[in-house]
C-alpha cells in the first residue's frame, strides 16, 4: 500500500501562535480517515497543509510522493481534491450547477471559453448521477440549499479525479435530512476500490460515514490519538479531546457521543 500523506514534526506558526506543534501523521492510500476535535483546534490548518496550500514552519510534508515546497505546487494540486466551505463562496452565484462540476476539470471556476472534451461531458454527467444533482443541472448555484452546494463542492472535487480527497466539515449546516443523506452519498463513494484516500473534518462523531477506517483526534494543534476508529474513538480520548466527560457509542456502523451522565 503506498502512502498518499506523510507529516513528520510538522509545526504551524502564525502571529506567534504555535496552531499545530509536532504533529506527525502518515496516510495511506486505502484509509479513510476523519480528523475530529473542538473549534480552532487546528483541522483546517492540517487540510490546508495537505492540499499544499500553504506551507509548514517547520517539519516535512510529502502528499503523493511529492515533498511540499521542492515541486510545483500547481501540477500537485491537480492531483488533490478539496473541498471546503471557503472555496463555495468563490463559486458565481449565477453559475449553472452543471457548469460548477464542469470546471473543475480545468480547475476554474465560471465557464468562459474552454472548449470542452466530451469525455470530460460523460465525466460529468456520470459524477452528477452519483450525486443526485442530475435534476440541479441548469439551476444557478447561488440558488441551492446549504446541502445541495455541499454536494456540489464534494462533485466538483471528485470531477478531477483525485489520488487524494480532502473534506472539510461536509456535513456542518446541514438539517437532519441533508445530513444522513449526504453521510449515505459519501459511505457509497469511501466503499468503492477505485475511491482515493480520504480525509474528513468534522467535530461531530455523528458525522463519520459507515466505512471510514482511521481517526485523528486533536486538540490545541496536537494529537490525542490516531489510528484506527475503534482504538481511537473512546470515552478518554473524546473526554480529552473535548475537555469535558463524554461517552461513546457505536451501533450499526455510526457513532455517537454525549456528555456523561
Ligand atoms: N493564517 C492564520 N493566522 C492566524 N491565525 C490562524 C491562521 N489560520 C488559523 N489560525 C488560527 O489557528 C487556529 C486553528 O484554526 P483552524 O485550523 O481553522 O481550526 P479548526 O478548523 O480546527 O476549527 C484558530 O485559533 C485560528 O484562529
Ligand atoms: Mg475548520
Amino acid at each position: 500500500m503506498a502512502n498518499v500523506l506523510e507529516l513528520r514534526d510538522v509545526s504551524f506558526v502564525r502571529n506567534g501562535n504555535r496552531i499545530l506543534d509536532q504533529l506527525s501523521w502518515s496516510v495511506d492510500e486505502a484509509d479513510r480517515w476523519v480528523v475530529l476535535g473542538p473549534n480552532g483546534a487546528g483541522k483546517s490548518t492540517i487540510l490546508q497543509l495537505a492540499a499544499a496550500a500553504t506551507h509548514p514552519t517547520s517539519g516535512t510534508i510529502d502528499v503523493l510522493g511529492e515533498r511540499v515546497g521542492k515541486v510545483d505546487v500547481f501540477e500537485l494540486r491537480t492531483r488533490i481534491g478539496l473541498a471546503a466551505t471557503g472555496l463555495a463562496r468563490r463559486i458565481p452565484a449565477a453559475e449553472r450547477v452543471g457548469d460548477v462540476v464542469l470546471t473543475a476539470a480545468y480547475a476554474v471556476t465560471g465557464r468562459w471559453h474552454e472548449r470542452y472534451e466530451s469525455l470530460d461531458l460523460e465525466r460529468a454527467a456520470e459524477v452528477m448521477d452519483a450525486w443526485d444533482l442530475a435534476p440541479l443541472a441548469n439551476r444557478p448555484f447561488g440558488t441551492l440549499s446549504d446541502g445541495e452546494r455541499k454536494r456540489v463542492q464534494i462533485a466538483r472535487a471528485v470531477m478531477t479525479d483525485p489520488e487524494l480527497m480532502l473534506l472539510d466539515e461536509p456535513a456542518g449546516s446541514l438539517d437532519l435530512g441533508a445530513r444522513e443523506s449526504l453521510l449515505a452519498s459519501l459511505e457509497e463513494y469511501a466503499s468503492s476500490s477505485l475511491a482515493p484516500a480520504i480525509v474528513m473534518v468534522t467535530h461531530h462523531v455523528e458525522e463519520i460515514p459507515p466505512g471510514f477506517t482511521h481517526g485523528m483526534l486533536l486538540r490545541e494543534g496536537r494529537i490525542v490519538a490516531a489510528g484506527p476508529l475503534d482504538s481511537v474513538l473512546t470515552d478518554a480520548h473524546l473526554t480529552e479531546t473535548f475537555g469535558l466527560g463524554l461517552e461513546v457509542a457505536h451501533d450499526g456502523g455510526r457513532w455517537s457521543a454525549r456528555a456523561t451522565r
